[in-house]
């Protein structure tokens, strides 16, 4: 199976480009941080701290399905995809991924995924724990106030400003690069493609040519 790792910060279009890479060379693209978003989202809706979380993973099921190619993830058998994607999942997935025992818990799935399946797997660290042997790893990052420019285009609720999300980006990129277990960073043997001054279709070819050149090897 070919295993393709794509880890980098909140915005730098992780997962439209590896959706679209995936979707051009018949991959499965699996984005890891809905499962994150997702245990995040169970915290939320019981009301639970970081150590009732601990306690309850028991009580948590993260399956991810996939229906005409495209991810969806079910919590205990509800189907949760769009309810994930709000700011307040966002900030508290960044908070619960720190704890190790949510990673441990969320880290077989991922791998199985991997074992079965030619994937590119998106999130913050892929290339340095999750599959530390995958055959390509991409670390895609932009600067901060054009990753928040990106962000504020797409969305659609105005009354959140262009700071605010700016500051979100920035208070992120924090959380996740100085957390204790399995932190942001660009693996060693990662290409760095900064993305700042490339458009979206540059990018997709960017990726897809490097996949192709290591599935013909
Ligand atoms: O990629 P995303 O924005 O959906 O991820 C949400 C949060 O989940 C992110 O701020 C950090 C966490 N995450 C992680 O710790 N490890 C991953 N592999 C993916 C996401």
């Amino acid at each position: 199976m070919i295993n393709i790792a794509i880890d980098g910060p909140a915005g730098a279009g992780k997962s439209s480009i590896a959706k679209a890479a995936a979707a051009q060379l018949g991959f499965i693209y699996v984005d890891t941080g809905a499962l994150y978003r997702s245990a995040a989202l169970y915290a939320l809706s019981n009301g639970l701290d970081e150590q009732s979380l601990i306690d309850s993973l028991d009580k948590v099921d993260i399956k991810l399905e996939y229906q005409q190619g495209t991810q969806h993830v079910i919590l205990n058998g509800e189907d949760v995809s769009q309810q994930i994607r709000t700011p307040e999942v966002s900030m508290n997935a960044s908070r619960f991924s720190a704890i190790p025992e949510v990673r441990e818990f969320l880290f077989d799935l991922q791998q199985r995924i991997a074992r079965e399946n030619n994937i590119i797997m998106d999130g913050r660290d892929i290339g340095t724990v999750v599959l530390p042997n995958a055959d390509l790893k991409v670390f895609l990052t932009a600067s901060a106030e054009e990753r928040a420019n990106r962000r504020f285009r797409e969305m659609t609720d105005s009354t959140v400003t262009y700071e605010q999300v700016l500051e979100d980006i920035k208070q992120r990129d924090y959380n996740d690069m100085n957390r204790k277990t399995a932190p942001l960073k660009q693996a060693e043997d990662a290409v760095l493609l900064d993305t700042t001054e490339m458009t979206m279709e540059q990018v997709i070819d960017k990726l897809t040519s490097m996949i192709k050149e290591v599935m013909d090897k």
